[in-house]
């Protein structure tokens, strides 16, 4: 995708990749004790973050993307940490057929899903995760509350910085979309630069994937705010995480 082709160069930065490995391992770690995973499979894998933290609390994971330029950093990212992993350059609808394995859990997070055209899409890829599952295995989704977007409107996302860069994540809302604005202001001594990338989202509801995860064999069908498991609240909570089991 072209979006992440643009941006990959400052993902990790704009995303504080190093501070949130640390910071999500915990929870994590306590993820993959309740449920008892020793396989995973990381959907839309970005740069590797999940990926990589995974296999350092010891679960066999495996990062799949359909984005190369990230899959490439995805790599770096690892090797750094003194792990040789290996990603796959396939898109969420592609698993089938490409994948033979089944897994103890399926993530797609980062809010990947939205990238999605259409509840068809959306359909196709929770099939395909259900098919990755062992029966009994657990997929965890997260994405951003679009209940609250959509009702608040506010366009400015969020404003932050690292060393030179500044980040502005803005949004336009269109008829039955979003299109999610990054715009990219570097400074240097004198020098302003400016680059705007967007993409557009699908802003799938609670509701939307609740019933196409109970369409595709899942039962126990949980939602949270986060990965920690606080309550989600349709109205205030910024994250959506949606847990399921395999039937
Ligand atoms: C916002 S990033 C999230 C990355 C990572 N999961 C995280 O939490 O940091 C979204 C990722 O979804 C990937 N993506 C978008 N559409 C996809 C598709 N149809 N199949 C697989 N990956 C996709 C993009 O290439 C990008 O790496």
């Amino acid at each position: 995708m072209k979006f992440y082709e643009n941006i990959v160069g400052f993902y990790d930065d704009m995303t504080r990749f190093s501070y949130r490995i640390e910071k999500e391992k915990p929870v994590f770690q306590n993820l993959v004790k309740k449920h008892n995973i020793k396989t995973a499979l990381d959907v839309a894998c970005g740069t590797g973050l999940h990926t990589i933290l995974l296999n350092e609390l010891g679960v066999s994971a495996t990062g799949v993307d359909n984005s190369p330029e990230m899959l490439n950093r995805a790599e770096t990212n690892a090797r750094k940490r003194g792990l040789d992993l290996t990603f796959i350059n396939l898109a969420m609808q592609e698993l089938d057929g490409n994948i033979n394995e089944k897994f103890d859990a399926v993530f797609c997070l980062g809010n990947s899903l939205p990238h999605l055209r259409d509840t068809v899409a959306l359909n196709d890829a929770v099939s395909q995760f259900s098919g990755m599952l062992h029966k009994g295995g657990t997929v965890f989704l997260q994405i951003l509350n679009y209940d609250k977007i959509l009702a608040t409107q506010n366009r400015i996302v969020n404003i932050n910085y690292s060393n030179n860069y500044e980040f502005i994540r803005f949004y336009d809302f269109l008829d039955h979309k979003i299109r999610f604005n990054l715009l990219v202001i570097k400074k240097e001594n004198d020098k302003v630069e400016h680059s705007l990338n967007s993409t557009e989202l699908v802003p799938y509801l609670r509701d939307d994937i609740t019933r196409i995860l109970q369409n595709n064999n899942f039962n126990n069908i949980q939602t949270f705010a986060d990965l920690r498991g606080n309550p989600f609240r349709q109205h205030t909570s910024d994250n959506l995480v949606i847990t399921a089991i395999k039937s």
